[in-house]
């Protein structure tokens, strides 16, 4: 057993809680500091960015996140990088408990845009992907029905810890629900851990992405993820378009998609 496992296994929550802020520091510290600092182009004040910042620790202590606050930060640091005047939705692929969506949901209301998130909440579908490792060394195994949150678990997580009116769900499998989505996307979180969901939601969203705006995938770190976003003829046959400018491709657990 590992350190982890046993420390997953024996410790209080509140004390393992800490433990694993303290261990991601390092990775969230710097993303914090940015989006407190950085000037953004959608107008929110300091103490709007320190509700948002303190929200995210305190929806991670009471729901099971398995993101680390940094991204979280990184994604809402996005939505406040679009101006305001331009149109556009924010949408997230894979919401598990609720988590992120209660975040993200906080931003969406303070920005002043519409949130669409899209889900099976029935966990990761079939699929016939043979996964491993992640690039950090981790197993990475994502068996049907894993990561399953029902809608009414996440939107009981979004009514306490986030802004319910922001949301609206879509719930179904990706390859059923994302093709009659229409609107412009200002920002997509997606966090669907297959390549397969990855490329339905790269295949219907990206062409929505309004200009300057950006697609954050959850999954760099999955070998499957990274084949995917570096294939030249995936984007080029599926998108008509060559690979578009990314941040942490093969470094980062969390890629920035740029358009
Ligand atoms: C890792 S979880 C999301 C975690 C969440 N973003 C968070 O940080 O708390 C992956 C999610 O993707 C969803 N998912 C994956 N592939 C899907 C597909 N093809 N259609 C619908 N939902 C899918 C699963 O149901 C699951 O909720």
């Amino acid at each position: 057993m590992t350190i982890k496992d046993s420390l997953r296994k024996n410790l209080p929550w509140p004390i393992h809680y800490v433990y694993r802020k303290i261990r991601a520091l390092p990775y969230d510290f710097p993303r914090i500091i940015k989006f407190l600092f950085l000037k953004p182009i959608t107008k929110i004040t300091f103490w709007q960015k320190i509700f948002l910042i303190s929200n995210c620790y305190r929806i991670s202590y009471f729901v099971d996140c398995p993101h680390m606050e940094g991204e979280m930060i990184e994604v809402i640091y996005q939505i406040f990088s679009i101006p305001s005047g331009k149109q556009g939705v924010i949408v997230e692929a894979g919401s598990f408990k609720g988590g992120s969506t209660a975040k993200i949901s906080l931003a969406a209301k303070i920005a002043g845009r519409k949130f669409f998130v899209f889900d099976s909440f029935e966990g990761i579908p079939a699929h016939q992907e043979k996964h491993g490792k992640n690039i950090f060394g981790g197993d990475a195994y994502f068996p049907k029905g894993s990561y399953a949150g029902s809608l009414e678990e996440v939107k009981k997580s979004v009514e306490k810890f986030g802004d319910i009116k922001s949301c609206e769900f879509i719930k179904g499998f990706f390859e059923d629900t994302m093709p009659s989505f229409k609107k412009p996307v200002a920002v997509g979180y997606l966090d669907v851990d297959l390549a397969s969901s990855t490329k339905t939601c790269l295949k219907y969203l990206y062409p929505l992405l309004i200009n300057g705006g950006t697609l954050l995938s959850q999954d760099g770190h999955l070998p499957w993820i990274i084949d995917l976003l570096s294939d030249e003829n995936f984007w080029q046959k599926e998108l008509g378009t060559k690979i578009p400018k990314m941040q942490g491709l093969g470094k980062e657990k969390l890629v920035v998609i740029e358009k």
